[in-house]
């Protein structure tokens, strides 16, 4: 038999472990799920052992655990590739919004309808299946294989920057490979050069020492909602330009060669307005949307609370307020600078009669990767056999905080070999999964694997 026999053999075996994965709530921004973290970590190591890995650890951190296993017997000839991916999830509200509960995944016409099915636990899964069957048909793996899987990346991994840092020997590896971001289209593999890094804050006005009457104090006392919204109005203009004082000073410019090459894809506009069900597209003006989208940065309020929201009116003028602002980042931009920067303006421009204090929540920096490197050879050969199409080279507008790390920490080549879609819901009401592309997504890695071990080491 061999691995694609082998893989065929076991779809429905693999699609119901996975659901298995996926009804654990391992959400690792709230504190009441820290438990079914670890318990989530620790059913992946077990599976990893179940499959032959070798050396399998649950690694505690001072968050959630770090899986890490390794099958390192392949030889000194071929190269060693570092596979990461998360097992942590987004939280699940608005949980009203989902069709089905999001921990009891279900499959409706080929997908799998699951808190975490494309981000990340199924693009994870693929990848363990893909090990397993080339462990179970040639009795060992064609290269070195090490696995870094976290519990964190949804929080802006805190610990795993460290942790990298800090185990470099360990970690050491010819490639890095990762499998957490969306395919161009469907049918249309795709390597994604380039993430957007993320600066979050929060911000909190302080108005009066209680709610306050507002026909009795209203025009004299300044209310906190509005001068959160006299702020927030201040952080872009209409034109989708953020006026934060240096916010563009290290802005890597779109070159007229990328400008080309990314205008080649065929960007469908007209597919995002269908798919997000609004009439018109906004943004700076003078950019492509896959240019807006992917390699110029961007702010959006996440979260705006305060005030009176029941049922009818009540007149209140409330004492405090709260919004949840993120930026999107390009190359060379950092998190730390920009987050510095906002806070500086935004305290500077801070309305009379109320206290607004700033607090930096977490950041990723963004990334350019090199196009031109053997592991992606490997990767596009690896993409085109599989599909049987063309490979496209696109960038992405979400962020993986460790991924600039690989580059500058482990000085390794980073491939993002994604086999999700953006319009499956990631971070979402109803997020799912194409059970297409698990399949597909686990003889592409096999085959990926296979094709490095003809590359040389460095
Ligand atoms: N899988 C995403 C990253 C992603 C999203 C890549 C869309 C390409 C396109 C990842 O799990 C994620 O959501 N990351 C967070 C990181 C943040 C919390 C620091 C993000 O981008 O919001
Ligand atoms: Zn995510």
């Amino acid at each position: 038999m061999n691995v694609t026999q082998f893989l065929e053999k076991n779809r429905a075996r693999a699609e119901s472990q996975l659901l298995e994965f996926l009804r654990i709530p391992s959400i690792s921004t709230d504190p009441a799920n820290a438990q079914d973290v670890s318990r989530c970590a620790s059913w992946l190591a077990d599976h990893l052992r179940s499959i032959g890995m070798p050396l399998v650890e649950v690694i505690p951190t001072d968050g959630h655990p770090i899986v890490y296993a390794e099958c390192l017997n392949a030889g000194p000839n071929v190269p060693t590739v570092l596979f990461y991916g998360h097992y942590d999830v987004q939280p699940v509200d608005p949980i009203d919004l989902w069709t089905n509960p999001p921990f009891d995944p279900v499959v409706k016409e080929g997908k799998v309808f699951a808190r975490g099915a494309t981000d990340d636990k199924g693009q994870v899964f693929l990848h363990v299946k893909a090990i397993e069957a080339l462990l179970a048909v040639e009795g060992r793996l064609p290269i070195n294989m090490k696995l870094l899987i976290e519990g964190e990346e949804e929080i802006g991994s805190p610990n795993l920057g460290p942790f990298v840092r800090e185990r470099t020997e360990m970690l050491a590896c010819d490639a890095v490979l990762v499998s957490d971001t969306p395919m161009f289209a469907p049918g249309m593999p795709s390597i994604v050069y380039g993430l957007r890094g993320l600066a979050y804050l929060q911000i909190e006005v302080q108005g009066p020492n209680r709610d306050l009457h507002s026909g009795s104090y209203g025009g004299t006392v300044n209310n906190p909602l509005n001068a959160l919204a006299c702020i927030i109005a201040k952080l872009k203009d209409m034109d989708g330009r953020i006026l934060i004082p240096g916010f563009y000073d290290s802005v890597l410019d779109v070159s007229p060669e990328e400008h080309d090459s990314l205008a080649d894809l065929g960007y469908d506009d007209n597919r995002l307005l269908l798919d997000v069900g609004v009439v018109t597209l906004v943004g700076e003006e003078g950019y492509t949307t896959a240019e807006r989208l992917w390699a110029r940065p961007t702010l959006d309020v996440n979260g705006f609370l305060g005030g009176f929201t029941g049922e009818g009116a009540k007149t209140v003028l409330p004492a405090r307020a709260m919004a949840k602002v993120s930026m999107r980042l390009v190359p060379y931009q950092t998190h730390e600078e920009i987050a510095k920067k906002a806070m500086d303006y935004i305290l500077r421009i801070a309305p009379p009669g109320v206290k607004v204090s700033v607090q930096d929540l977490h950041g990723a920096d963004p990334v350019l990767v090199p196009r031109d490197t053997s592991a992606i050879f490997a990767a596009v050969k690896a993409l085109e056999e599989t599909f049987g199409t063309k490979c496209r080279f696109t960038r992405e507008g979400g962020s993986i905080p460790v991924v600039l790390l690989f580059d500058t920490v482990l000085k390794a080549p980073t491939v993002l070999m994604g086999f999700g879609l953006n319009n499956e819901n990631a971070h979402s009401p109803d997020e799912h999964f194409d059970l297409n592309n698990f399949h597909i997504g686990m003889r592409a890695v096999a085959r990926y694997y296979q094709l490095m071990a003809e590359t040389s080491t460095r």
